[in-house]
């Protein structure tokens, strides 16, 4: 069984400070963060509007060299894919409910030479992925419906978690399995032990008053979770 190894941990820059974000970026990155979850909202797939390419590229031009994980919170995706890709990102998620045409939107991606990724929301179900899991890098569920940071884990996504876990498992490739909205200290250890090993958390960390402090807890309750093993 192919399994990732490491846990990674995504501060969403939506809820950074805007004014700063070149610093708040290499300040969560120095406190221990893996990379960056860049929050694409577009007013329409979405009800709120925060960043594009440009403010991506400005990151890559400020220097921040890790892993920019953008997820697309944005229909139609397709115009958008090359920008971003140009603009730095490492990896991009979009919503099937975003595209016409999903296997073309997924080869776009992969042709752009960054890591695929789809975003389930919460009661999308697993069945999206029937033919399309072994394409994927990674899968992202949300865990609250998209639009804002700062909102309740909402609870069946556990299962839900569970349940990509067994079916990525059984595929045998290193699949990452990513949950973004209501992450924090308090259901972390639920969280890995359901199956995730990819952590988007906004509020938890950009509205903490330490970050390394805050991320070095995440690890260890990470570490101590018996989910999928740090290497
Ligand atoms: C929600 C975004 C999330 C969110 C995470 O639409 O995709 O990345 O901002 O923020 P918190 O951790 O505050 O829920
Ligand atoms: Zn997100």
């Amino acid at each position: 069984m192919a399994e990732v190894k490491d846990y990674l941990i995504a501060p969403s820059i939506l809820a950074a400070d805007f004014a700063r974000l070149g610093a708040e970026a290499e300040a969560v990155l120095a406190a221990g963060a893996d990379m960056i979850h860049f929050d694409v909202m577009d007013n329409h797939y979405v009800p709120n509007l925060s960043v594009g390419p440009s403010v991506c590229a400005a990151l890559r031009r400020y220097g921040i060299a890790a892993d920019i994980d953008v997820h697309l919170m944005a229909s139609p995706v397709d115009r958008l894919i090359p920008e971003f890709a140009e603009a730095g990102a490492r990896w991009i998620s979009f919503h099937p409910e975003a595209t016409l045409h999903l296997d073309r939107t997924l080869q776009l991606v992969r042709d752009q030479g960054c890591r695929c990724a789809l975003a389930l929301n919460p009661a999308t179900p697993l069945t999206v992925l029937d033919h399309v899991l072994d394409q994927l890098d990674m899968v992202l569920l949300m865990s609250v419906n998209p639009g804002f940071g700062g909102q309740s884990f909402i609870p069946y996504v556990f299962d839900k978690i569970r349940l990509l876990r067994s079916r990525i498992d059984a595929l045998g490739k290193p699949i990452r399995l990513q949950v973004d909205g209501g992450v924090h200290l308090g259901n972390m250890e639920a969280i890995a032990r359901a199956g995730a090993d990819t952590f988007v958390a906004g509020s938890a960390i950009f509205k903490s008053d330490d970050y390394t402090e805050t991320i070095s807890k995440m690890r260890n309750i990470l570490a101590a979770s018996g989910g999928a093993p740090p290497e």
